[in-house]
């Protein structure tokens, strides 16, 4: 491991902020949402906004060296006429001179999903028009942050933010139509490649990516049926936002079979070389686990989500494409997540053959229900996660991948989506009752020690 290597956490404006209508803050599309259908909010969150310098400091004595979070759309840009918020701009401005004096290097993602309402209101995704207004709101981040920051990225798992809002409906705006998830899915992608010309043709120093919701495919037997059904499933969960990112190219049977059924004229061929020619720098990789699938029987299409942490909720199956199966012998979390570190390293693996990029683990964590009122949190399922996934990533670079960097979901207990902060992913526990207070848990400790070790701990 060398000595460049990155260790930190990530996190997401949204998910730890609060502060969702302090200093001229625009409401976000999740404001919006979780308010509208009074839901468990992040309106306080972790109060990161008030204790940012508190967290980072924590990060730095735990021995880490970066940290990634993402910048908040609706904080930055007040309106559809873009007009800025300069309180905004001091914000992430204090966060990254802390970054800096605790020598945290910033890894920065423009859009972790709080789309502004203001664009909501007039179609979001689904209006070509935001495609430039996410440019200029990128280029107004690369004119004021440019030189404190050299990782960027532009857009956290178009898949899941996609899929989720606009095919299986449990995240905002909340359609399930396969026409207008094509189209967001399009829009978004043609705004990563403007954002990134952008970043071209303004010379900013650093380099720009993407982070990806990154699921490898596997097939329970090696039969041709089970390797159609694996295509499928891999265009659906990876290749349509990395082929597109990192190749420039949507995958050509996606294409060719979805235009049998639906109106793709809204991919216009200037657009398309566009994409062909903005392509990423490097890619992050959000793992969580992989997708273990049959080929296709019989059914309608079913995409259910876990909200609730109790097992054996969610479902995958696309008619005609693939089902989604457990392996039984594997454990999974109390939101059906297969605890499954080998994914990670065949992921990577298969990533790096197909994409000569530099990649970064991005995201990397369990969630679990937790009892923070303990003096000492002894999240041992935590560090026994981090350990054998940590472990896959040095399998995957003696492989010959070119892994720069691991972040842990997350450094500190975030709201998770939908689930409220009953999920609890951080090293450092926040009491959300009382007063936000952190508290470090066991895995923030070890989490020091295998850094400070280079790895020699796992
Ligand atoms: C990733 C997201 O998909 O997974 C995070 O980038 C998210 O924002 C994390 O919180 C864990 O998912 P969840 O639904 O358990 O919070």
């Amino acid at each position: 491991m060398d000595n460049h290597f990155l260790w930190g956490g990530a996190t997401a404006s949204y998910q730890c902020e609060g502060a969702w209508n302090v200093d001229e803050k625009a409401e976000s599309m999740w404001d919006h949402y979780l308010h509208q259908e009074n839901l468990e909010n992040g309106d306080v969150a972790s109060d990161h906004y008030h204790r940012y310098e508190e967290d980072i400091r924590m990060m730095s004595e735990g021995g880490q060296n970066t940290y990634r979070f993402s910048l908040s759309w609706p904080r930055i840009i007040k309106n559809k006429e873009g007009e800025i918020n300069l309180k905004g701009i001091e914000f992430y401005t204090k966060i990254l001179d802390t970054c800096k004096k605790f020598n945290i290097e910033p890894f920065v993602t423009l859009y972790h999903w709080d789309l502004p309402q203001y664009w909501e209101e007039i179609g979001g995704w689904l209006n070509h028009d935001v495609c430039v207004a996410f440019a200029q709101y990128a280029k107004v981040c690369f004119e004021y942050f440019g030189d404190k920051i050299s990782l960027w990225t532009t857009f956290n798992e178009p898949k899941w933010f996609v899929v989720n809002g606009y095919k299986i409906g449990n995240y905002p705006p909340g359609y399930q139509d396969t026409a207008k998830t094509m189209q967001a899915a399009y829009n978004v992608m043609y705004a990563n490649s403007l954002a990134i010309e952008v970043f071209r043709e303004g010379n900013y120093s650093g380099e720009i990516g993407i982070v990806h919701s990154y699921t490898p495919v596997n097939g329970v037997d090696d039969s041709i049926e089970t390797k159609i059904a694996m295509r499928y499933a891999d265009n659906y969960c990876n290749n349509w936002i990395l082929d597109t990112a990192a190749l420039g190219e949507f995958p050509i049977d996606l294409i060719a079979y979805l235009s049998k059924s639906y109106d793709i004229s809204f991919m216009k061929p200037e657009e398309l070389r566009k994409i062909k020619q903005y392509t990423v720098d490097f890619i992050g990789l959000n793992y969580y686990s992989r997708t273990l699938v049959k080929s296709y029987t019989e059914g309608e299409t079913q995409l259910q989500f876990n909200h609730s942490g109790k097992k054996g909720e969610s479902k995958v199956l696309i008619k005609n494409w693939f089902e989604q199966v457990k392996d039984p012998s594997n454990e999974t979390t109390e939101w059906d997540t297969e605890i499954y570190p080998k994914g990670l390293q065949d992921g990577l693996v298969e990533a790096y053959k197909r994409y000569k990029l530099p990649l970064y683990v991005t995201e990397n964590g369990i969630g679990v229900r937790e009892d923070v009122s303990v003096d000492q949190i002894n999240d041992e399922y935590r560090i026994s996660f981090m350990n054998d996934h940590i472990n896959a990533i040095f399998n995957a670079i003696d492989l010959g991948c070119d892994v720069r960097g691991y972040y842990v979901w997350s450094p500190f207990d975030l709201y998770s989506w939908k689930n409220g902060v009953e999920k609890r992913y951080g090293l450092v526990a926040v009491d959300f009752v009382d007063n936000q207070v952190r508290k470090p848990k066991a895995s923030y400790y070890w989490f020091k020690k295998m850094i400070e070790t280079n790895g020699a701990l796992i």
